[in-house]
């Protein structure tokens, strides 16, 4: 606990001072790292892979945002749960520091990797087992969107997943939107099973009958109760094949555009859950450019848009990807356009969705933006997600998740989730451009609240390191949490050796 509030301390200097740099402040002493990655190399000889060479440096770069590449004292890649569950013995009895990376698509730095700690990407725990009775796919927590696609798709199945090809299961211990949100909910809640090491080392399933409580604190609670190797994910039918692409438009459009988006939000995603949209907006720096770009998908096998979406199609645009099309194939055209490893930076908040609100914040973040042209590769994302009643009524009949989104709460009103993102070249320009993001992002918070439109959700996926996303579910949903881990991890070895990524607050301190 000591550690743990050092820990703490040390993250609100870091807040104050804001810049990457003194990340790495955040070290805790424990057993020094060489010591532990040699114990490692003794037990498991041919997965461990010290600082320097290829494969260390491979694994240390292969993310999707530079401030994830850190500097590990040697990369553990485990291909069995067996090798987990005896490595996290090895670890909790020699005070090693670790991270868990699945697909490493977060931005926030640490995340998924560490510095002077051990590496630990989930990437060979990659098998698919199809159940088509149970209706269920058991899927390895190193796999990426795209593999699961890929074994879904010639049975006609899919998943409640992430969009994009390349991002990683984290989601399914974070949120998750996917192509069915509208109709399934969260992935989280299509979540039947987590098999996970615990602290102690043992490997269980946590499900509705079996360790419940963990299994309710998965849907929501991130890398802070265990290391899940496998997760078992309700399938839906699908017609085969979906309709869908990316329909691009030009800045003279994007007044039509959002109010797209509002209609979307509170019409089309209700009416008919199996719309989907994923409403962005661009501003290219470097042209000094804005577009709207935003996969447009109906997940039935058509050939054109359902009547309620046409204002998609009738807004003028450029261009327009839009086909019948397997799932797998619609994942691979959505990857997010940037090559991985430029500077990623993220934040999120939510609101009662709202067309001024929506118009205004655009109009606010486009102006920010233009101050920042001078910065190389600057791009600027901001996109704008409905969470629906519906999406919520689904969640919560099939289970309960730690969100805090209780469908009772929002009143039957569409949420906005809206997300602020920005790319850069280099980590040089970070000190000058993230203050002032995080400044301009909470100036936006404070528009929404005194609009009254505010709504207190985080939502982790897309948050930035220092949005406090899980005191954000509310102090039940905390309360409950801290409680499951004074039942699997009583001495804290998934805070005090996992430093990574958004962490369970600490009592008190919100
Ligand atoms: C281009 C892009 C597209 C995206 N599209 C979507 C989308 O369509 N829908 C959506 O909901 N989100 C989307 N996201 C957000 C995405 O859900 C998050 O970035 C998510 O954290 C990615 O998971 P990962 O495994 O790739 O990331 P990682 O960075 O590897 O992991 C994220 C966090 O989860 C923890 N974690 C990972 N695996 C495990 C495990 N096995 N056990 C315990 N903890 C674990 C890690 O420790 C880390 O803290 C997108 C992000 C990007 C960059
Ligand atoms: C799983 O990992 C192994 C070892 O790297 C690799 O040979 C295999 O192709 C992978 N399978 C999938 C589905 O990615
Ligand atoms: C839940 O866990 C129990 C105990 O391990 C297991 O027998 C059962 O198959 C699991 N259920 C699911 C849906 O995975
Ligand atoms: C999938 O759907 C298509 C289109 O309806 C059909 O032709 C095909 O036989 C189906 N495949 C399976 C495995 O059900
Ligand atoms: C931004 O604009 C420049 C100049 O037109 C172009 O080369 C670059 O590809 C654009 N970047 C993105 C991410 O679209
Ligand atoms: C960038 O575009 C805006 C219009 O969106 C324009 O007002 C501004 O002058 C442009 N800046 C430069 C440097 O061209
Ligand atoms: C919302 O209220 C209804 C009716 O009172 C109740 O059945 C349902 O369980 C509640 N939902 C949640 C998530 O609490
Ligand atoms: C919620 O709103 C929708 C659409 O406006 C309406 O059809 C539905 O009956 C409402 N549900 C509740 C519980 O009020
Ligand atoms: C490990 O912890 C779990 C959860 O608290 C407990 O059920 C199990 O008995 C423990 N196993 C050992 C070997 O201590």
């Amino acid at each position: 606990m000591a550690r743990c509030r050092a820990l703490l301390q040390l993250g609100a200097t870091a807040a104050a001072l804001w810049s990457y740099s003194v990340l790495p402040l955040l070290m805790v002493t424990a057993a020094p790292t060489p010591e532990c990655c040699a114990l490692l190399a003794q037990a498991f000889p041919g997965d461990v892979s010290p600082r320097g060479t290829d494969v260390w440096t491979f694994e240390n770069e292969d993310f999707w945002s530079a401030t994830e590449i850190r500097n590990p004292s040697c990369v553990f890649l485990p291909d069995s749960t067996e090798k987990v569950a005896q490595a996290v013995g090895l670890f909790v009895a020699n005070e090693c520091r670790f991270s868990i990376k699945g697909g490493g698509h977060s931005a926030i730095p640490q995340a998924a990797n560490i510095d002077d700690g051990v590496l630990m990407p989930m990437k060979l725990l990659n098998t698919t087992e199809v159940d088509l009775e149970a209706g269920s796919i058991r899927a390895g927590m190193g796999l990426l969107m795209r593999d699961i696609y890929q074994a879904l798709d010639p049975h006609n199945l899919t998943a409640m997943i992430g969009r994009y090809e390349k991002v990683g299961m984290g989601l399914t211990v974070g949120a998750g939107i996917s192509y069915f949100f509208n109709r399934e909910g969260f992935a989280v809640d299509n979540v039947l099973n987590y098999e996970v090491v615990l602290a102690n080392g043992s490997i269980v399933n946590a499900n509705q009958t079996s360790h419940p409580d963990l299994f309710r604190a998965l849907k929501g609670g991130n890398n802070n109760f265990g290391v899940v190797t496998h997760a078992t994910l309700r399938t839906v039918e699908t017609e085969g094949a979906v309709y869908g692409g990316v329909v691009y438009y030009p800045e003279s459009s994007i007044p039509q555009v959002t109010d797209q988006i509002y209609d979307y939000h509170t019409r089309q995603a209700v009416e008919d859950t199996l719309t989907h949209v994923l409403p962005q907006y661009g501003y290219n720096g470097t042209s000094n450019e804005s577009i709207a770009f935003c996969p447009v998908i109906y997940n039935r096998a058509v050939d054109e848009l359902p009547e309620i979406m046409r204002g998609w199609v009738d807004t003028p645009y450029t261009q327009s990807t839009l086909k019948k099309r397997p799932y797998a194939d619609l994942a691979f055209e959505l990857h997010d356009g940037f090559p991985d490893r430029q500077v990623q930076e993220q934040r999120v908040f939510t609101v009662y969705a709202d067309a001024d609100l929506y118009r205004d914040v655009w109009a606010a973040y486009h102006s920010w933006l233009q101050q920042w042209q001078h910065i190389p590769g600057l791009y600027g994302l901001h996109v704008v997600m409905p969470i629906t009643q519906n999406s919520l009524v689904a969640s919560y009949s099939k289970s309960s998740n730690v969100l805090g989104l209780n469908d009772n709460l929002t009143n039957n009103q569409t949420l906005g989730v809206l997300y602020f993102g920005l790319t850069m070249d280099s980590m040089d320009d970070t000190a000058e451009i993230l203050p002032a993001h995080a400044e301009f992002v909470q100036s936006m918070i404070d528009l929404a609240k005194s609009r009254n439109l505010w709504h207190p959700y985080i939502m982790l996926t897309y948050s930035g390191w220092d949005q406090p996303a899980i005191a954000s579910y509310g102090p039940e949903n905390v309360a409950f949490l801290y409680e499951v881990q004074a039942a699997y991890d009583p001495t804290h070895v998934f805070q005090r050796l996992v430093p990574g990524g958004q962490k369970l607050p600490e009592p008190g301190s919100w």
